[in-house]
């Protein structure tokens, strides 16, 4: 079992001769095996109360878990999940939300470390609370609705990296109006002000972290200091920039308006990023801003061509591109998004975009070679042959998961030779086989796809040359992904790698798929070969990888590369875990689909469902964060608020270390180099509150702190803000431990 579980794993399984909780979940259910690799010793498991068949019982809860390969353990108590039933029990709140504040294990603080509106450069103004900024203050303040991060830490004093002093750099994913504007959206009316200062708040905040006196404060006016918008002029590079489907109309961009000039541009420049949801970084210190939703901002003043027979047509309905958007009105104003008379600005958005966060004047680059999707994030892995790849996946209903490796290799001692190592490589998508195996499958010309078509003879794809053609298979990714057959996945969120510390050597990287609602759930469809699915209409039937129908709860998937290369076109996969409710009453499918197979001590003690957030720290702690409902309502009465847990790789027992305030999704994980500081990113406190009650559903950070990072300015109440949290231990340790 072990050996078919991970054909390519030689390693010693089990050494000491002991079961393994592993061993004893894959005797129980062997549909779902797994990796197994490193195990429990039989004093840990003593320990920890004993195992049998049924599940862990009669636990101790403050048993650490135990160190393993590549794995220090966890040394903290797993945190109550913070239900509304709690709410009323413990927190003497109301019985229709969870309690509204950061909760993190005895022995840690918790504190405030920037929020939206937050002053991170010179001229930037404290939040006024009442929402009143304008777009150019807005534009020196940190952005709304925090994401993926990382913190990059200058050299300290010593030439190492320091604990002490970085940049923080995050994404802002998206805006919420009701809260955004003083009056809301719509209000007294809806002005080109409204979306600037909407657009303002969105793309990335680039803020300098300082630890002073042991406190983290941000530098309020430093000249690392920077946000990048949706208006920030950037640079397109790689095989698809210039191509005729990426030159628009031409504007000049002022606060008063957005100028058309008459001309279209070459194809090389755009302006801003939106939508930038999780993130990545390389290894050569540089930041990916990755745009997810950005199909959303976009609107059209009058018709929008959504038919399945011209081209423009074709990629509005694969990518979801529509006259009304999410809602956004930037179109109404701004000529520039608008579908209508605008129909190739679209294609300049759905990249990962690099950011050189510490040349405030960098000009951000979008790499086209890593495809056009909604890119949730870009995990790196160099490999013992100094070959570089990105893993990705494209957060949709029934999409796929990519890896893109670059033609070039790594250059560890020089920065400036790896600056263009994101414009040439090849682009792979994953099929995952029910064999527990995989295949990457290359999007270039030469491919043939399941019809039996080269690429470069599909029409989706035709072009002048291969040249041409691979400017096409990267600016309809996903079209390409469909004609060669890829695995549809249940929404593909974060990546992580784990590192090869500690005697764990493999490729080994984990995806969280979050959710679908459209599997199994009526007559079965597929992404059609020919590209032309609606984004999110299809239907799919369960599979290997994606075994639950209606999977409410989501799982996480994990594969290590053939040879220890990345540049393998080959795979071994499994399912690390089945997110679920241990308690559920849901009874519509088999239960045991609901209940999920989350290893933890007490069983249900580290429940959570849609897994989003996923890390690995430098210590190979591997971490999760959730993006459910938030507020602890229906699927989530029993799980409660957004969390974040920290899971053993080899074991996969979880621990809960973190909640959320009501309605809010934790997502965003970062840590100084010494391990001792953690960054968490708590988005959209208060969901759903409309303008005239902003407060209707979450007074968070001001309900739960009574000061700003600053530690002397009063937090002004009146709205809930998005913000990241810093997270310390209080004998100094490293978090986790
Ligand atoms: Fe913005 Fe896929 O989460
Ligand atoms: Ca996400
Ligand atoms: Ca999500
Ligand atoms: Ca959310």
């Amino acid at each position: 079992m072990k050996g078919k579980s991970h054909p390519t794993n030689d390693q010693s399984l089990n050494p000491s001769g002991n079961a393994s909780i592993r061993d004893v979940i894959d005797q129980v259910d062997s549909a779902r095996r797994r990796f197994v690799q490193g195990s429990v010793g039989s004093a840990a498991l003593a320990a920890a109360g004993g195992l049998s068949l049924g599940g862990l019982v009669n636990t101790v809860q403050a048993a650490p878990v135990a160190a393993g390969p590549g794995f220090p353990g966890i040394g903290f108590e797993s945190i109550p999940a913070e239900t509304r039933a709690r709410n009323v029990a413990v927190h003497g709140g109301s019985a229709t939300a969870v309690v509204d504040r950061v909760t993190v294990p005895a022995g840690y603080t918790a504190e405030l470390f920037v929020a939206w509106g937050d002053p991170i450069m010179p001229g930037g103004l404290p939040f006024s609370g009442t929402a009143s900024e304008t777009a150019a203050e807005q534009a020196k303040q940190y952005g709304m609705h925090t994401d993926g991060m990382h913190f990059f830490p200058f050299n300290g004093t010593d030439g190492k990296p320091s604990s002490e002093r970085g940049l923080l750099v995050a994404n802002n994913e998206y805006t919420h109006e009701d809260i955004l504007f003083t009056d809301g959206q719509v209000g007294a009316g809806y002005t080109l002000a409204k979306t600037r200062k909407s657009q303002a708040a969105h793309g990335v905040s680039v803020v300098e972290a300082r630890r002073v006196g042991g406190k983290w404060r941000v530098a309020k006016t430093s000249l690392y200091g920077r946000r990048i918008t949706s208006n920030t002029p950037m640079r397109i590079a790689g095989p698809a920039a210039g191509h005729a489907l990426m030159r628009t109309r031409e504007f000049v961009i002022t606060d008063a308006a957005s100028i058309a000039t008459g001309n279209m541009t070459d194809g090389t420049t755009c302006f801003g990023t939106v939508n930038n949801c999780a993130h990545g970084i390389t290894p050569w210190g540089t930041y990916l801003a990755c745009e997810e939703n950005w199909n959303g901002n976009f609107g059209g003043t009058g018709a929008v061509d959504t038919s399945a027979t011209t081209e423009i047509g074709k990629l509005n309905l694969r990518y979801g591109v529509s006259a009304g958007g999410f809602g956004y009105r930037w179109h109404t104003t701004d000529a520039r998004w608008d579908v209508t008379t605008n129909p190739n600005e679209p294609h300049l958005f759905g990249w990962v975009v690099e950011i050189d966060p510490f040349d405030p004047k960098s000009v951000p680059v979008k790499r086209t070679a890593l495809g056009r999707f909604k890119h949730e994030s870009a995990q790196y892995v160099v490999d013992k042959n100094g070959d570089v790849a990105f893993y990705m996946g494209d957060d949709e209903r029934n999409e796929y998961i990519y890896k893109f490796v670059c033609a070039g290799k790594f250059n560890p001692t020089n920065k400036a030779a790896n600056r263009n190592l994101l414009d040439s490589g090849t682009l792979y998508v994953a099929r995952f086989d029910g064999s527990l195996v995989g295949e990457w499958l290359a999007l270039v010309p030469g491919t043939v796809g399941k019809d039996g078509v080269a690429l470069r003879n599909n029409p989706n794809f035709a072009g002048a040359n291969d040249a041409e053609v691979q400017a096409k298979i990267l600016i309809k990714t996903r079209m390409a992904a469909d004609a060669v057959g890829a695995t549809m996945m249940d929404r593909p969120e974060w990546t992580g790698a784990r590192p090869r510390i500690g005697g764990f050597s493999e490729i080994e990287v984990y995806c969280t798929l979050t959710n679908n609602n459209r599997r199994g759930t009526n007559t079965p469809s597929v992404n059609q070969i020919d590209g032309s699915t609606g984004a999110g209409a299809a239907r799919p039937p369960v599979d290997a990888a994606n075994p639950r129908a209606d999977n409410v709860y989501g799982h996480i998937i994990r594969w290590r590369e053939s040879g220890q290369s990345v540049r393998a076109t080959s795979f071994a996969w499994d399912i690390f875990a089945q997110a679920g409710d241990t308690a559920t009453a849901k009874t519509a499918r088999p239960t045991n689909d609901y209940k999920g197979n989350i290893v933890d001590v007490p069983a249900g003690s580290a429940d959570f469902g849609a897994p989003d957030g996923l890390w690995f720290d430098y210590f190979g702690r591997l971490w999760v964060q959730t993006d459910q409902v938030g507020d602890g309502s229906g699927d989530w009465i029993n799980i409660g608020a957004n969390c974040m847990v920290c899971a053993d790789p080899n074991t996969g027992e979880m621990r809960r270390f973190l909640t959320g305030p009501n309605k809010c999704e934790v997502t965003g994980v970062t840590m100084t180099p010494d391990g001792k500081t953690l960054f968490v990113g708590v988005q959209h406190p208060g969901e759903d509150a409309v303008a005239a009650n902003p407060t209707q559903f979450s007074n968070w950070p001001q309900g739960q702190w009574s000061v700003a990072s600053d530690g002397v300015t009063p937090l002004a109440a009146g709205r809930p803000r998005s913000g990241v949290v810093v997270i310390t231990k209080n004998d100094g340790g490293v978090i986790g431990s």
